[in-house]
Formats: structure tokens, C-alpha cells, sequence
């Protein structure tokens, strides 16, 4: 005798069920999903015992035909594609057909249902899989779907089900992420002889409140991009499980953890280690991006790009997060401590800055250089020098110690600039030039000569530190958008765009008949000027002791890009002779 049987239907359609439907929370969510596609713009949600006994959704939705209604039980019956093309362009939260068979399949399903100006509805009953009973109903325009005994006909499921409780807390849990989404849409629920928990039409933060409570929704911050839409929750509320990161592509609730991670990371430091925030984003990305048809419940997706989806996400959190007041300063990596003549130089009296921090200490610091580097001294007398102060804040003014010797005058910007590029050489010659990951990624906007430039300079650019990624298309025609995600921390978050065009304008092949190597220290000592602030400044006397420490680490002797002095000795002959003495 044959051992392999084509199973029967009802077996067949009762294990197609469990993949779809696993517990009444899934029931609830093809039903939410099913209303949302037939556009309506109220629902209400009835449940008893935890979902096991009834789920009930009613909507204002478009209803279904008398003819239809029968059909939409059928396994792979859906008026929501037709074509393998229209797969390609999924907008509707349904289109696998699956749903009504399935949920039908385990428990009794009785849809009452009626087009709107039609004069009379439908109904019809499905139990346990059987024939769908249809018959004329005088119901309400939209459709009711009623879910009775989930289950009634799989004991081994419906043993797995737990207390009403626990059921009703993950169905609750489905009602919030698609009503979170759909703030335009009245969305009500109520469990047994309980209140209601009913959300008016408005605001994505009006809807949050409703649902999560107004202390949250006050803690909010808005994020807007072109690809992107949400609500972000400000570092006050952080939570230990990511329970509250409610991510959705084209409204649709998706669990990913790339996108969660993406999310930290915007975060950044902002949140202590193993938090997570509260979250509502919702992408938009072209239906051909992204496949939604890898899970029966559809709650998986995945991306043509990933890499890009990941990092439109973490850019937008970070861009919301740091466009709020400034971030708690504990929040961030205290700055280096160390003796006093070790302080940057370049960093002191900067306003707070939006952008990241590194997370080395060395590369905080940007021009200080590491202890280990203060044997390397190349010119011990920038070392011994008194300082006695500063003319017109911008020369220090100095002298060697004792009574003779010389008097020194020090161009404060240049000798700060030729430091920065010194140490910039370095470490572009060692290959780590460290840089940060921008907390506002710049973006700007290049023509097509430029854009040719800032392609052709790429590989350099990354060399110093730069990661700039293409971004579509320029207003301006034939040009593009770029995004600058980091910059050399020496740069300590300064606007970059501009430099950037210079930079790659100087590098590129065709920029100029000069060498390599010259147009590398060309690009270097332009990066280095662009980090040192400029202008007169007054100095403690400390800041100098710390440039003069920098001086003395660095070959005053060789080829300097500007080739402008940055000291002048003067010996006290001369300065007597002045004098006539
Ligand atoms: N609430 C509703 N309002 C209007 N039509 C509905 C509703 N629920 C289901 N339908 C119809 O029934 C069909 C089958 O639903 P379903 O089994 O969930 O499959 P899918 O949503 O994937 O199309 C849908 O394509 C739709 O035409
Ligand atoms: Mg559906």
C-alpha cells in the first residue's frame, strides 16, 4: 500500500492556518490590516476572553460585494493584486490571500458587510473550513468580522494559548503598532466588561499620548525626511527591552533588527549601554525596494539596499536628536584630563557642538599629540621659552630664559596651522587619520564638474577622513547631492562642504600639472587651516604654553605648504641697537 496520501483539504488548510495565524493577537492583526486596505477611517475592536472566545472588528470601510463575499474565504482569493507584476509594487498591508481561508480554517468566522450606497448587505458564515453560508443582512455600510472560538477545532493549538490576560496584553500590543501608524484613522478596542481604550483621529503625537500616556508624548521629538516619518523619544525615556521601537515601512509594522540598530546608533551615547528608546518610524520606501512577501505574516521584509535603509535611519534619529536642546554633557565622554600645557590648543573656547565626539581619547584631543610623543621633541627651544603675553591677540610674545639670548614673536594662527598639518601628516602617512561620525550628516549639493572632482577624489578624501556617501540626484541639473557622514575629528565638527569642494578640486587629475605628493600636502595644509579657528584671540597664558609645547614637537625646518614664517627671533643685540645702546 502507498504511504505517501495527498492530505485532505481541511488538514491541509488547518496547517496552512498555523502559519498565518498563531495566536488570536495575529487574527487581529490580518483583520486591522484587511480594514486599513478597504480604506476605512474607523475601527473598533470588541474581545472576550483574551481573543480565544471573540475578536470582533468593525470598520466604515468599502465593504464587499454579495459576489465576492463567499470568495473572499478562498485560499489565495485577494482583490489586492492580480499579476505577478503588481508583487512588485505592494501598497496594500494585504495581498497573499490568506488571511480570511486561514482564520476561517480554525475557528467560526461569521463577515456582515455592505458597499456603501448599497441598499442591501451580506453575510456570511465560515466554520472550521467548511462551505461559506451567505446570506442578506441589513448591516451597516463597512464590514464587521466576527472570530468566534479560535481554535475550537485544533485542541493541540489551542493548548498552547495561555491566560486571557496574557493574550489580551499581546493584542493590545497589535492594536498599538498599527494604530500608532494610522493616527488619522479612529481606532477603539475594549476587552470584556473593561474600558475602552479609544484614540480620536489626529496627530502622530496625539495618537502616541493616547496610547502610551502623555508624559511620553511630551518627550517627543519629530522627524521628517523625505524617506522617512516618525516620532523619536528624547533621551529621557529609555527602556531595557526594545519593546517601544515601533518601525514600519510604507505603514507597515515590520520587526528588523537592522533598523533597530540603526536607531541606537543614532542615539548614540545619548542612551546608557543595553537601553533603548521609544520610537515611531515609519519609512517610505518604492515598493520595488523591498520584498514583504518572505513571511506568511508578513512581518518580515527585506531590503534591495540594506546598507542605505540602515543608514537613512540612523542619520534621521541623529538629525532629530540633535536639532533638540543640547544634549546632557555627562551623556557624552568627559574631555581628557591631563596637566594643563597639554590642553588642544585649537579646541579651547569652542562653543558646544552638535557633532559627535570620538571615542579615543587621543582622538578627541585632535592636535594633542599622545604622551608618548612628548620624547619626540624636535625643537626643545619653543620648550624653555617665558612667555610674556600676546600682542593684539594674535602674536605671542617670548623670550629664552636668562638675560640674553633672544626675543621671540609668534604668529599664533600659523604656528597652529603648520602644527595641525604636521600631525595631520603623520597620521595620514600612518594610514589613521581619526576621524568622527557627524551627529547632523552636511549635505551638499555639487554641479557636475564638481561632482566629477569629488568622485575622482574619493579615494583620498576617505584617506583624510572624510566618508561622503552620493545621494541622489542635485536639484541643479546633472549635478548630485552628497553626504558627509564623517569628518577628521581635528576638524572638531566645523562645516566641511565647502572644504570639500576646494579638497577635491585640488586633487583631482586635472586639477593642476603638480605631483601627487604636492597636491596631497596641498589638500593637507588645507584641511589644517580649516581646523584652526582664525582671527585674533586672546590667549591664556596657558594655551600658549600648549601651542609652544605643539611647536616643539614639529620640524620647523622643512617645506611648509604656506611658506610663511610662523617665528621670528630676534636677538637682544638687535633690539638694543634700536635703541642706541
Ligand atoms: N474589512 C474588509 N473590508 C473590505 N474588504 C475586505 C475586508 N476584509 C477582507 N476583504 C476582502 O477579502 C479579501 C481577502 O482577504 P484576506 O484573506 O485578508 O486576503 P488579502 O488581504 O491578502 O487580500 C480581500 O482581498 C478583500 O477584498
Ligand atoms: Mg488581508
Amino acid at each position: 500500500m502507498s504511504r505517501i496520501k495527498i492530505l485532505d483539504k481541511s488538514l491541509a488548510s488547518k496547517i496552512a492556518a498555523g502559519e498565518v495565524v498563531e495566536r488570536p493577537e495575529s487574527v487581529l492583526k490580518e483583520l486591522l490590516e484587511n480594514s486599513i486596505d478597504a480604506g476605512a477611517t474607523s475601527i473598533s475592536v470588541t474581545v472576550a476572553e483574551g481573543g480565544k472566545r471573540l475578536i470582533r472588528v468593525v470598520d466604515n470601510g468599502s465593504g464587499i460585494a454579495r459576489e465576492d463575499a463567499g470568495l473572499a474565504f478562498f485560499r489565495h482569493a485577494t482583490s489586492k493584486i492580480s499579476t505577478e507584476e503588481d508583487l512588485e509594487k505592494i501598497m496594500t498591508m494585504g495581498f497573499r490571500g490568506e488571511a480570511l481561508a486561514s482564520i476561517s480554517a480554525v475557528s467560526r468566522v461569521t463577515i456582515r458587510t455592505r458597499r456603501p450606497g448599497e441598499v442591501e448587505g451580506t453575510s456570511v458564515i465560515v466554520e472550521g473550513g467548511g462551505e461559506p453560508a451567505t446570506t442578506g443582512d441589513g448591516c451597516p455600510e463597512g464590514t464587521s468580522v466576527e472570530v468566534k472560538d479560535l481554535f475550537y477545532n485544533t485542541p493541540a493549538r489551542l493548548k498552547f494559548l495561555r491566560g486571557a490576560e496574557t493574550e489580551y496584553g499581546r493584542i493590545l500590543e497589535t492594536f498599538k503598532k498599527i494604530a500608532l501608524v494610522n493616527p488619522d484613522k479612529r481606532f477603539r478596542i475594549v476587552h470584556g466588561s473593561g474600558k475602552a481604550l479609544d484614540a480620536a483621529p489626529g496627530t502622530s503625537r496625539q495618537r502616541i499620548a493616547d496610547l502610551f500616556g502623555s508624559d511620553i508624548g511630551k518627550k517627543l521629538i519629530e522627524i521628517e525626511t523625505p524617506d522617512l516619518k516618525g516620532l523619536t523619544g528624547t533621551h529621557e525615556l529609555s527602556y531595557p527591552t526594545a519593546k517601544y521601537l515601533n518601525t514600519y515601512v510604507n505603514g507597515r509594522w515590520v520587526r528588523d533588527r537592522a533598523i533597530n540598530r540603526a536607531i541606537l546608533e543614532g542615539y548614540g551615547q545619548l542612551l546608557a549601554g543595553g537601553r533603548y528608546p521609544f520610537a515611531v518610524i515609519d519609512l517610505r520606501v518604492a515598493p520595488d525596494d523591498v520584498d514583504v512577501n518572505i513571511h506568511p505574516a508578513k512581518s518580515e521584509v527585506r531590503f534591495r539596499n540594506p546598507n542605505y535603509i540602515f543608514d537613512l535611519v540612523r542619520y534621521a534619529v541623529r538629525g532629530a536628536l540633535s536639532r533638540t536642546t543640547a544634549p546632557p554633557q555627562a551623556a557624552y565622554p568627559k574631555a581628557p584630563a591631563g596637566p594643563n600645557h597639554l590642553q588642544p590648543y585649537m579646541a579651547l573656547n569652542e562653543p558646544a557642538s552638535a557633532y559627535g565626539v570620538c571615542g579615543r581619547q587621543e582622538e578627541k584631543a585632535g592636535l594633542l599629540f599622545k604622551e608618548e610623543d612628548i620624547i619626540d621633541v624636535k625643537n626643545p627651544e619653543f620648550l624653555g621659552l617665558v612667555i610674556v603675553g600676546q600682542l593684539w591677540g594674535e602674536f605671542i610674545v617670548a623670550h629664552t630664559p636668562g638675560g640674553g639670548g633672544e626675543a621671540y614673536l609668534i604668529d599664533q594662527h600659523g604656528a597652529a596651522e603648520r602644527c595641525a598639518f604636521e600631525k595631520l601628516k603623520k597620521m595620514y602617512a600612518s594610514g589613521t587619520v581619526p576621524s568622527q561620525a557627524l551627529l547632523l550628516p552636511e549635505r551638499f549639493e555639487t554641479t557636475p564638474e564638481e561632482k566629477e572632482a569629488v568622485l575622482g577624489a574619493s579615494q583620498y578624501l576617505s584617506a583624510f577622513g572624510f566618508e561622503i556617501m552620493p545621494f541622489g540626484h542635485s536639484t541643479g541639473s546633472g549635478g548630485e547631492t552628497f553626504l558627509i557622514r564623517t569628518a577628521p575629528c581635528l576638524l572638531s565638527g566645523r562645516a566641511s562642504a565647502g572644504l570639500i569642494k576646494d579638497l577635491a578640486q585640488e586633487l583631482s587629475s586635472f586639477g593642476g600639472s603638480s605631483r601627487v605628493e604636492e597636491r596631497i600636502d596641498g589638500a593637507l595644509m588645507r584641511i589644517a587651516c580649516h581646523s584652526v579657528i582664525r582671527g585674533p584671540r586672546p590667549l591664556a597664558k596657558e594655551e600658549a604654553a600648549a601651542l609652544l609645547t605643539d611647536m616643539a614637537r614639529i620640524d620647523f625646518s622643512g617645506h611648509c605648504p604656506h611658506g610663511r614664517p610662523v617665528v621670528k627671533r630676534i636677538p637682544r643685540g638687535e633690539i638694543e641697537a634700536i635703541f642706541g645702546r
